[in-house]
């Protein structure tokens, strides 16, 4: 069994969801023993953003610029890995309204027709993955969001996240969330350990 462990905080070592999705992965790991955990730390090596030279390559161009050779490699790296996972870890912070553009362009890279998803010539949509993944996210956030609050139309990162994951094909998908980190110390303190209560809860 795989686990794909994927942060995209810019915020390194000060970041909430890195801290959150490693204690995420902890607990998935004690309850599935001797899983594997493959880690991709988006910050690190970026995919860059899609191109024309990506779409020409993807219809079968030759690639001579050695950077875009890398990046498409990246990018195939990404998917592999999704496809091998049977659980998927995401710190996602928010980031003006929505995931970070690195989160952004990881998903670009998986979101790729005839390989993830299809449609058939009814218009149907179909999935492409493997059956039965599952998401964990741990989501953090410097506001509130919440239903009926006035921040409510701008909350444009877990609805984005679970819309394409299911478009997908994945709707086990589970949000850890810490929210109202940017009220304060006390604040940040009380989302964190109500998010680690989550945490603790999961099932396998
Ligand atoms: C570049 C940047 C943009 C942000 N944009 C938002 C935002 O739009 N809404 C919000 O509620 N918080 C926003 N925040 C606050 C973060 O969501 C919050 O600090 C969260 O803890 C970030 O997660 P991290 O610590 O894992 O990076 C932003 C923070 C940064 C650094």
């Amino acid at each position: 069994m795989t686990l794909l462990h994927i942060d995209s905080s810019i915020l390194g070592d000060h970041s909430a969801s890195r801290a959150l999705s490693a204690e995420i992965v902890a607990r998935q790991a004690a309850l599935h023993p001797g899983i594997e955990v493959v880690y991709r730390d988006l910050t690190i090596d970026p995919a860059l953003h899609l191109s024309g030279a990506h779409m020409a390559a993807s219809q079968g161009a030759q690639v001579e610029d050695a950077s875009l050779a890398a990046d498409l490699a990246t990018g195939g790296a990404y998917l592999d890995e999704l496809l091998a996972a049977e659980i998927i870890v995401i710190g996602a912070p928010m980031y003006n309204f929505s995931v970070p553009s690195q989160l952004k362009s990881w998903i670009d890279r998986i979101v790729v027709a005839g390989k993830t998803f299809g449609y058939t010539a009814e218009g149907q949509l179909q999935t492409l993955l493997p059956p039965g993944k599952k998401v964990i996210i741990a989501s953090t956030r410097g506001n509130i969001y919440g239903v009926g609050s006035p921040t409510e139309a701008l909350e444009h990162q877990e609805s984005y996240l679970r819309g394409v994951l299911s478009f997908l094909g994945i709707t086990n998908v589970t949000v850890i969330r810490a929210e109202g980190i940017a009220f304060g110390e006390e604040a940040k303190q009380a989302a964190l350990s109500k998010a680690r209560e989550q945490i603790a809860a999961l099932a396998a």
